[in-house]
This record gives structure tokens, sequence and C-alpha cells, in this order.
């Protein structure tokens, strides 16, 4: 009998999906086939699948439900009214457009504000943001505290911003920022939350300096529920409640529905100034569409609606999260070391401690996605040298990110507890024998997000 209790899911399962089955021999091909980059592999062919929680979620009987309630109107459709209550109600801002996903949301909000001298600080970009903001010829500035970066640091709150960073930034900088951005949770730092205290504290610098302040607010429960477990006097708040605070200290937020709206497609930018969403609304009406849908069907903003509302299930949340602690314990278990402690969505193996024979430059982190798809057919995602490495103009060299991570994304409501024993198992065992593991070259790579299209090759 195992000693870890395994996290109860709050659920029964009312419709199965088959997992992909495969020999090794078949998964060797399959890697070649898509030049070593689990992007290209064709999905059925995973057993588990966590490349990403992003889309991935399995909606509710409601969500579903609610999807055949769709009202497919080009403008003014009844759906777009109940989601925009659903948003208003959870994060308090008057205005609402939807986007057909995060991204689509930065790129819409970006293409209108930034130019090419401007400057956009956050505790730590996502890659699109960061991609965004670097398309317009403008500068991501990451202001995370220390401890962001140091993976055995077991802190509550690892995604907040550091506050004595970001004055000494606006002070030399200030002219040039037309808006500061917090990530909740902080994914590229490990999925960490961001304590209310740090939350309240970007916002009055903000405000003082008269600069907006947004979220990236993909992951806003997960972070609402570790202020409630992990914040002095938010122990008897509701989550809902949390979340209502934290978006009052802002001005806006962008969303990717696809994490903590609980629907495979969708996003939105919500906002109160209504001469910004005037030129927002242009830019929309450009790239995604009409003001009531902005890229969705009727049935996905249905879909969204719903998930908001089951979001902030506090049985759901505590269930989330302690089933993402379950893997890491089963993790501490096999001696695979991750960034501590287990994030709200993901844990972050630390690919370069698990393979130590592989320097920087043969990609360790690529490397052992590679390893975990071959040994036991599961998708995960680096977060290292190949997602974040940068060629130096001068020298031409490749300058590494601090931290090379491997993600396991959990996709929400998805598996169960067996399937994250399984996946412990998997890595428990390359980390037994990393020499077996190779290293990776990129033979082919594209301009941006080079991650995505990639192709590499094995080597010695
Ligand atoms: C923190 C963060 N911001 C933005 C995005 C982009 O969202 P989307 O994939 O919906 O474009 C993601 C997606 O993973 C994310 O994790």
């Amino acid at each position: 009998m195992r000693m870890i209790p395994p996290p109860v899911e709050p659920f029964r399962i009312k419709m199965v999906e088959p997992l992909g089955r495969t020999t090794r021999r078949e998964r060797d091909k399959l890697l070649r086939d898509a030049g070593f980059n689990v992007f290209g592999l064709p999905a059925e062919k995973v057993m588990i699948d966590l490349l990403t929680d992003s889309g991935t979620s399995a909606m509710s009987d409601r969500q579903w439900a609610g999807i055949m309630m769709g009202d497919e109107s080009y403008a003014g459709a009844r759906s777009f009214y109940r989601f925009e209550k659903a948003v208003r109600d959870v994060f308090g801002f008057d205005i609402v457009i939807p986007t057909h996903q995060g991204r689509a949301a930065e790129r819409v909000l970006f293409e209108t504000i930034l130019d090419k001298n401007s400057l956009v600080p956050s505790n730590i970009h996502f890659d699109t943001t960061r991609a965004n903001i670097e398309f317009r010829k403008a500068k991501a500035v990451d202001l995370a505290g220390a401890a962001a970066y140091d993976p055995e640091a077991d802190l509550p709150f690892k995604g907040n911003m550091d506050t004595g960073k970001l004055e000494a930034f606006l002070d030399k900088y200030g002219r040039r920022v037309p808006i500061v951005m917090l990530t909740v949770t902080n994914n590229s730092g490990g999925g960490q939350p961001v304590s209310m205290a740090n939350i309240e504290r970007v916002s009055a610098i903000c405000r003082r300096r008269k600069i907006p302040f947004f979220f990236d607010a993909c992951r806003f429960a997960e972070n609402a529920w570790f202020v409630k477990c992990r914040e002095k006097g938010y122990e008897r708040w509701s989550v809902r409640d949390i979340a209502k605070k934290m978006f009052s200290f802002a001005d806006g937020a962008t969303m990717s529905a696809k994490k903590d709206a609980l629907v495979n497609m969708g996003g939105f930018l919500t906002l109160n100034d209504p001469a910004l969403a005037a030129r927002l609304k242009n830019s929309l009406i450009i790239g995604e569409g009409f003001v009531t849908y902005g890229g969705l069907s009727g049935r996905d903003l249905e879909a969204i609606a719903q998930g908001l509302t089951e979001v902030l299930d506090e049985a759901y949340l505590e269930y989330r999260t302690a089933q993402v602690a379950y893997l890491g314990r089963l993790l501490d278990e096999a001696c695979v070391p991750y960034v501590k402690p287990a994030g709200g969505h993901a844990i972050y193996v630390l690919a370069d401690k698990v393979l130590p024979h592989l320097p920087r430059d043969k990609y360790p982190g690529w490397a052992l996605t590679v390893a975990l798809f071959r040994e036991a057919g599961i998708r995960a995602v680096e977060i290292g040298g190949v997602m974040f490495g940068r060629k130096d103009p001068k020298t031409g060299r490749e300058i590494f990110p601090a931290l090379e991570l491997v993600r396991l994304a959990i996709p929400r409501r998805v598996y169960t507890a067996s399937h994250m024993i399984f996946v412990a198992e998997a890595l428990g065992s390359i980390a037994r024998k990393p020499e077996r593991v190779k290293g990776i070259r990129i033979v082919e790579e594209p301009p941006f997000l080079r991650h995505f299209t990639a192709r590499f090759e094995e080597i010695d």
C-alpha cells in the first residue's frame, strides 16, 4: 500500500475517451517523424498528455448543456450578455471584450498601446505575452523576486513581483512604461502564486505614477485559492471575494479562458477605461470579430460563463491543487527534483538535475521531454533553453535562461490519481538511469516562439 493518500476527485465520470497506446518502437518512429519535437506528435498517440493545462479541461454537464443553449446571432447574442455578466461578477470591471484566446487579448492590447520604445514590466511574462510585446519591437521586462529563480526556496508566494525593483525601474524608465502586468499564477516561474499584499503594493506604485496596471489573469482562481490557504487574514474569505479584491487593485486584465474558465477555447479583455476600450474594440473588429463575439461562437461564451462559476467552487480548487501536490509527493518518493513548492497547475521538473550528464547546450529539458515520451508515451513541455534561449546579437552565442525545466501541466478534471502514479513511475525510471538519455541539437528554427515548430536531432 502506498503511504501517500491520493486526493479524491470531487466528480464522477460520465463520458470517457480511450488513451493512446503505442509500443516503444512506434514511439521511437513517431519522435523521428516529429523532428524530436513533441508539439509535432499526433495527440492520439499520446498516452498521458501533460503538454498543457490550456484548453484541455473536461467540461461539466452544465457547460455542455450551455453549449446547446448558445445563441449564434452575429450581434447582441443572448450568450454574450450571459458571458459579460459572469465576467463582471467575478472580475468587477465594467467593460468585457471577448477574444478567441488569451494571446489574441494580448495582441489587441499591445498593438493598441505599445510603440517601439515601450517597456512592459511583469513578474515573469509568459512566452506569448513576451512575443506579442517583442513583435512590436517593445521590450518585455521580468521583475520577479529572487526566490522565483531559486527552485529550492519552498516559499508561499514565489510569484511576487520585486516591488523595490519595480520602483527603481519606473524611476529610471517610467515615461516609457504604458502598462505594468502581473501574471497570476506565475506560469513561467513555476505556477507560483502572488500574494494579496504584493498585488496591493504593485497597484499603489502604479496608481501613484498613473500607470495602468493589468493582470494576466489566466489562473486567477488558483491564485485566489493559494491566498486563502497561505496568506494570513484570508482563511475565512470565499475565493470569489478574494478574486474580487485582487482585481479591485487593477485597471484591467487579459484572460485566457482556456485555463480558469474551464473551457477548450476562449479569452477576453476586461477593463474600466472607456477611451482605451474604444481603441481596443477597433483592433478587435479588424482581427477578431464584432464586439459581442470577438472570435467566439455563442456556445463558447455560454461555456465560459458557466466555467467561471464552477472554477470558484472551493471543493474543486482544493482537489485541483491537491492533485498537483500529490504528483509532487510521488516525485519526491521517486527522487525526481522539481521546483518547490508544487505549482497550482503544474509540476516543474529540474531537468538539468535529472540529466546531470547533459550540459545546457545539449538542451537537457528538451531531451527529457523526448525521453518521457519514448519511455511511457507521456507528453510534457520544456520551459528552458529552447523556449527561452536567446542568441547574443554580438557573439551569436546562445544565452540560457536561469532554469532548465520540464513542465508537467495537469489538465483540469481530466486525469485521476492513478494517472499521476503512472507519470511519477516513468520519470523515476528515467532518473534512475539518466545516462541512457541523449543530448539534443537544433536543426531548424523559426524566428519567434521557436519551440512550437523547431526540428531537432539527438546527439551523443
Ligand atoms: C500566463 C499565460 N498567459 C497567456 C497565455 C496565452 O493564452 P492562450 O494560449 O489562450 O493564447 C498563457 C497560455 O498558456 C499563459 O499561461
